[in-house]
């Protein structure tokens, strides 16, 4: 019988949550009990955010609120310009937003007034504002205005990248895409986040530690790496062949697997359907067609399925995204479900701190230095 993997906290319950749930049965997921379905399908993604942060739906005036407020929120200080400008212009987006972050941690830190739930609607409000100032002063020495009429945070993102008012089916698809990013339960950056917040630490502090864990390609960064997997490939057949000889060679195939789900990934479900939509609309089923194959090849050799980056990966291209803000987009989301988190964290604390098993030598005598060999 094959033994099962050790390591990574893997099947360990690690603490209790009542934001969300991820993989009962092997699939679903929900926040606060709303199934993800719904809420990609009905809600907006300032609604979801509410329901992450504040813990529960927003009645109509709430919303409308809460969109204002946000809104209000995009400028950046003069600071913060200033250091995204001195950043080089090949640095990652994400070294970027990590930075921008923190800058913005000491520019308008944490005190009993400017709290949690303000530092989550500032930071959602100006992440996008933060990496668009940045690649526009680098792209074409523009000083970008980072105020948009957009009311949504996908919109104005769209809105800021681009220099106009966004295709409403992209902004639509964004802001399905934000929803389906916003939560996980104790995923990796989640996870970590919390451990910082248990610290005592400050709230910029577990953000900015829950985007320096996102990055990796095994978790966040694996929307990156799945468009740079089906851009080496030029057609269907093409891909069924390369992704046979990579699996020959027992290499991952970025955007599939994941640690809870064993039957499928919900998010998977509703972001392929706005990639095939987004297809449709430029009448270019290119990318789409390529990734399905992926998906068959992947399903018939190793019964893996598709995990929310990989089909999110065709969707943002299809808005015209470049690839390097595809993990800086699941930040702009993330921090929704981060700051969740921490003051779900906070409310009921004590430092995580686990034991390790030691492996390593016996103790022995101490060796002064001529000793040593
Ligand atoms: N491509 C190829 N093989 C994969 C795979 C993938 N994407 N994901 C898992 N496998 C294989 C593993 O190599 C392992 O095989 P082995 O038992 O022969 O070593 C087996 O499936 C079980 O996977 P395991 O390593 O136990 O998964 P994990 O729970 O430790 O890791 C992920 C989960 C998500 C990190 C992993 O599936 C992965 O690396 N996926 C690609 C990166 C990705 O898409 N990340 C985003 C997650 S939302």
């Amino acid at each position: 019988m094959a033994t099962k993997k050790q390591g990574g906290l893997a099947d360990v319950i690690a603490g209790q949550t009542a934001i969300s749930t991820v993989g009962k049965q092997g699939k679903g997921l929900s926040y606060r009990g709303y199934s993800i379905d719904d809420l990609a399908r009905e809600a907006a993604f300032e609604e979801t955010a509410f329901l992450l942060i504040y813990g529960k739906l927003p009645n109509s005036t709430e919303l409308s609120q809460y969109k204002k407020k946000l809104h209000g929120l995009r400028k950046l200080p003069a600071g913060l310009q200033l250091i995204l400008e001195q950043l080089p212009a090949n640095a990652h987006p994400m070294d970027v937003l990590r930075t921008g972050v923190s800058a913005l941690g000491a520019l308008e830190p944490e005190t009993d007034e400017h709290n949690h739930y303000l530092i989550a609607d500032r930071l959602l409000a100006s992440s996008a504002s933060m990496l668009l100032y940045w690649n526009h002063f680098h792209a074409s020495g523009i000083r970008l205005d980072t105020e948009t009429d957009n009311d949504s945070i996908a919109g104005h993102f769209l809105q800021l990248l681009h220099g106009h008012p966004p295709d409403p089916l992209h902004e639509k698809g964004l802001d399905a895409s934000l929803i389906l990013y916003a939560e996980h339960e104790f995923n990796a950056s989640t996870f970590a986040a919390r451990v910082t917040a248990s610290t005592l630490s400050d709230v910029y502090s577990a953000v900015t530690t829950g985007i320096g864990t996102l990055r990796g390609n095994l978790h966040g960064g694996a929307n990156e790496a799945a468009m740079a997997l089906i851009d080496a490939f030029t057609s269907p057949s093409e891909a069924e062949i390369g992704i046979l000889q990579m699996l020959q060679h027992k290499k991952l195939i970025m955007g599939f697997g994941h640690r809870v789900y064993s039957v499928r990934d919900p998010r998977s479900d509703i972001i392929k359907i706005w990639s095939k939509k987004l297809s449709e609309e430029k009448n270019d089923s290119r990318l789409y067609l390529i990734s399905e194959r992926i998906e068959q090849i992947m399903m018939q050799e190793k019964k893996l399925f598709p995990n929310l980056d990989f089909y999110s990966a065709s969707a943002y291209r299809l808005m015209g995204i470049p690839t390097s803000l595809f993990t800086p987009i699941f930040v702009i989301s993330r921090i929704s479900g981060w700051v969740a988190h921490v003051i779900e964290q906070r409310a009921n604390n004590r430092i995580i701190r686990p034991n390790a098993e030691y492996v390593g030598p016996e103790p022995s005598p101490w060796l002064s230095i001529d000793q040593r060999s």
